[in-house]
Order: C-alpha cells, then sequence, then structure tokens
C-alpha cells in the first residue's frame, strides 16, 4: 500500500467503525464494575447526562476537525491552525500508552475464552484469576496475540481492513448482548439488579461520581484521543457529520447499558457483590456461569462477546498512532504498523508484569507501572485532550469555518449550532478544568477560585474575539 491516505467505503461503514472505537471494554468491562461501585442508578444518571451534555458535541467536534484537516491527529490540527498540532501530539501519546496495557486485559478477555471453551473454570474464581494474571509469560502471550490480530486488520488499511472487520464484528456483538442480557433478567430475583442499576438514588451522587462519570464518558467515547479526527480524516465531504457524531453515543451507551443489565442482575441474582471493581467480569461473572445451566456456552458467547468489543477498539488505538507515522514521516503504512505494534509490545510486558514480578515495583506515588500508566492516561491525558479541543474549537478555529464545516458548507440545517458552541467553549471547559484540576491536587476553595479565574479568561477572550469582529456566541 502506498502513502496515499484511505478513505471509509461507505458512511454506515464509518460510524461502525467509529462506533467499534468507542465499544469496548470501556463499556463491558469498566462501565459495570463503575457503575456497581459508584452507586448503580446514581452513576447511570449522572453518566447519561454527561453524555447528553458533552458526549455529542464534542465528538462533533473531533470528526469536524479531522474532515477539515485531513491528516493525522497532529497533522489536522496543525492544518486548521499551524502550531496547534501538540494537541493532536498529546492524543496520539494517550493512544499509545492506552493501548499497551489495554491489550493486557484484551489478553485476559483471550483467556477466558479458552476457558470456557475448555469447559470452563476449575477451582476458586478468586485465586484463579490473580494466579494467572500474576504468572509472567502466559498473560503476556494473550496480549502478544491480540497485538498481531490487531496489527494484521491495521495493516489491510481503512476501508479493506477496520471497516470490513467492523461491518462484520459490531452486529455480532449485538446480537450476542441480547442474548446474555435476556439470560440475565430472567434470573430469579434478577429484578433487584435492575433496580439497583436503573433507579437512581440521588443522595449517592458526590462530586466523586460525577469526576467517575465524566472520565468515563471520555474512555468510553474514545474522546480526546485524536480517534475521531483520524477516523473523521477519512471521510468524504458529504458526510453527515451531525448525524454521525449522534449515532455514536447512542451505539456506545446502548451497549454500556446492556453491559450493566447483563451483568448486574445476575450478580445480584447469585447474591454477590457488585462492588467488586475490575475482578467483576473476571471473578464475578464465572462463579455466575458456572451456577448457571448451560453457563460455559454463555461464558463463551460473553467472552467473545469482550473480545471483539474489544478488538475494534485496539484497532483504533493502533491506527491513531499509525496514520500519525504514515502522514508525519511518510512511511509505508506496513511498516509503519510493524513498528507501532513491536514499540507496544515492549511497553506491554511491564504493564502485564504489573500483576506479578512487578508488583512491588513502585513507578510513581505508590503507583505501579499499569496503575501509573492508567492515572496518567485517564486523569491527566484524556482531560487535557478534551480541554484543548474545546478551547481550540472555542477561541482557536474560526467560528464560521466550523459552521462551514459542520453544516457542509451551509447545506445542511444546525439551528442548535449556538447552543453546541456555548456547550463547548463554556461549560466543556470548565467541565474539563475541574477534573484536570482536582487530579493535580487542587481542592476546595483554591479549585472554586481557579474556575472561576478561568471563567474570567474565558469571557475576556470572547469579548476579544467580539471585538476583532469574529461574531461570538
Ligand atoms: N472507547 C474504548 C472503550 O470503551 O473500551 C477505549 C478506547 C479506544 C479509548 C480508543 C481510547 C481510544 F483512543
Amino acid at each position: 500500500m502506498s502513502n496515499e491516505r484511505g478513505k471509509w467505503g461507505s458512511s454506515i461503514g464509518f460510524v461502525l467503525a467509529a462506533a467499534g472505537s468507542a465499544i469496548g471494554l470501556g463499556n463491558l468491562w469498566k462501565f459495570p464494575y463503575l457503575a456497581g461501585k459508584n452507586g448503580g442508578g446514581a452513576f447511570v444518571l449522572v453518566y447519561l447526562s454527561l453524555i447528553v451534555i458533552l458526549g455529542f458535541s464534542l465528538m462533533l467536534g473531533e470528526m469536524a476537525i479531522g474532515r477539515r484537516g485531513k491528516s493525522d491527529a497532529y497533522g489536522s490540527y496543525n492544518n486548521i491552525k499551524k502550531g496547534w498540532g501538540v494537541i493532536g501530539v498529546l492524543g496520539i501519546l494517550a493512544c499509545f500508552l492506552i493501548y499497551s496495557y489495554y491489550v493486557v486485559i484484551a489478553g485476559w478477555i483471550l483467556k477466558y475464552i479458552g476457558i470456557f471453551v475448555t469447559g470452563g473454570l476449575s477451582g476458586d474464581p478468586v485465586n484463579y484469576f490473580s494466579d494467572f494474571i500474576a504468572s509472567g509469560t502466559s498473560p503476556i502471550i494473550y496480549s502478544f496475540v491480540v497485538l498481531v490480530v490487531t496489527a494484521a486488520i491495521v495493516l489491510k488499511g481503512v476501508a479493506g481492513g477496520i471497516e470490513k472487520a467492523s461491518k462484520i464484528m459490531m452486529p455480532i456483538l449485538f446480537v450476542f448482548m441480547l442474548v446474555i442480557v435476556v439470560r440475565s433478567v430472567t434470573l430469579p430475583n434478577a429484578s433487584v439488579g435492575i433496580k439497583y442499576f436503573l433507579k437512581p438514588d440521588f443522595s449517592l451522587i458526590t462530586p466523586q461520581v460525577v469526576i467517575a462519570a465524566l472520565g468515563q464518558v471520555f474512555f468510553s467515547l474514545s474522546l480526546g484521543m485524536g480517534v475521531m479526527v483520524t477516523y473523521g480524516s477519512y471521510l468524504p465531504s458529504d458526510t453527515k457529520l451531525i448525524k454521525s457524531a449522534f449515532y455514536i453515543p447512542v451505539l456506545d451507551t446502548a451497549i454500556a447499558l446492556l453491559a450493566g443489565l447483563a451483568i448486574l442482575p445476575a450478580v445480584f441474582s447469585f447474591g454477590l457483590e457488585p462492588t467488586a471493581g475490575p475482578g467483576l467480569i473476571f471473578i464475578t461473572l464465572p462463579k455466575v456461569f458456572s451456577a448457571m445451566p448451560f453457563g460455559n456456552i454463555f461464558g463463551i458467547i460473553f467472552f467473545l462477546l469482550v473480545l471483539f468489543a474489544a478488538l475494534t477498539s485496539t484497532i483504533s488505538l493502533l491506527e491513531v498512532v499509525v496514520s500519525f507515522v504514515v502522514d508525519q514521516f511518510k512511511m509505508d503504512r506496513k511498516k509503519a504498523t510493524l513498528l507501532v505494534s513491536v514499540l507496544i509490545g515492549i511497553l506491554a510486558i511491564p504493564n502485564s508484569n504489573s500483576f506479578g514480578s512487578m508488583a512491588d515495583v513502585k513507578v510513581f506515588f505508590g503507583m505501579n507501572f499499569f496503575d501509573f500508566l492508567g492515572y496518567v492516561t485517564d486523569n491527566l491525558l484524556l482531560p487535557a485532550g478534551g480541554l484543548f479541543l474545546c478551547i481550540f474549537i472555542g477561541f482557536v478555529w474560526n467560528r464560521d469555518e466550523v459552521k462551514k464545516e459542520i453544516t457542509n458548507d451551509g447545506e445542511i440545517e444546525f439551528p442548535m449550532f449556538s447552543v453546541w458552541m456555548i456547550g463547548v467553549k463554556y461549560l466543556g471547559i470548565q467541565l474539563l478544568s475541574l477534573i484536570l484540576l482536582q487530579a493535580v491536587g487542587v481542592q476546595n476553595t483554591a479549585l472554586v477560585y481557579a474556575l472561576l479565574t478561568i471563567f474570567v479568561v474565558q469571557i475576556l477572550c470572547g469579548r476579544l474575539e467580539g471585538k476583532r469582529g469574529v461574531k461570538t456566541v
């Protein structure tokens, strides 16, 4: 393949690939355990509100930047406004780091498919899981298998690889998901779990819950990392961005809710704890499956579906970095894919060993390697990427040009444009600053003052734009 930029074969192919990036371990592994830990319905309510307030808006913004910039995450920002490519670099770095630990968890999923195919888990699920992840070579090999499969798909390019794989895997994922949900909600006493998951207890909504939900919105929608910029750059100019930016969060949220309905009712039905955390699908679910008739079959279906979801996400994580190397260093796609995959493979080793031989190696503030990368990406790089994205759209990119890009040069009606702009320019910046500031330890009164200062700066910058003759919102 030459260095020519790829293009999606169809709009639906693009939506499925972008939804494939969004739908992943974040929905099936993280969302149910975060909901379980953060008060069930309270967390779900805050999460849904944030998807509506920010998710759609930022999805649209990222896609517009990609389609206008027509390059990788770095190049797209730079093509629109020289010097701003650094925002994309943050995203590319985030993808690189996330991929190096994401692939480890995807490897565990692969292992669990094998377990259920060969007759189910024997022994205590807690010990089994902790022994396996600490076992050194074996989990590393599983993660390398995921790396190789992902690389094989990305090697084939945008339409032939990513789009084709997403078109096959995403519909299967939906069908499998429904099978598991039907099984879970029809178990005895499932209603207790359904209620826990869907009925919000408002007293459980705390600042911590809001922060956890906001982080999860970004992670789950693959926002702030240049994924939607990169995928958007392969879009033809007549695609209706607003429609796509609507469908992707809807699909992603639907799968997250279905995942909650697949897991939590079953957990309650078998009298287990919903607050188990990251081990929920590796420890609690196998217990559920072993107590169910045909549990192994459901185990295979469930873990296969998680693997498909994870693969369509690893593809996007790799593509963001490969696209950067291809576009900026004019490297052949094959070489770029191999190079990046080898580097990720090297980084995956300490990530995997963080549960075994390197568990006690504290890299930073008592965190091991895996926890440290998770902290840096979730708490710093993602919100920073989101914050700069909002600043770029709200204050750097010319407002009329933004409108032109989103409305296909005025062909599509977007009466909510001003509301959208206010959301990105003011609310987005405030919320993301809040996450970022508290992640670096700013709290209480200092936090309030910092947010107020930012607000004053926002207003001043807005007025300055007005004086320069740029129409503000
Ligand atoms: N959105 C994916 C998930 O929910 O699993 C994870 C992810 C993919 C995060 C791609 C970031 C990214 F760039």
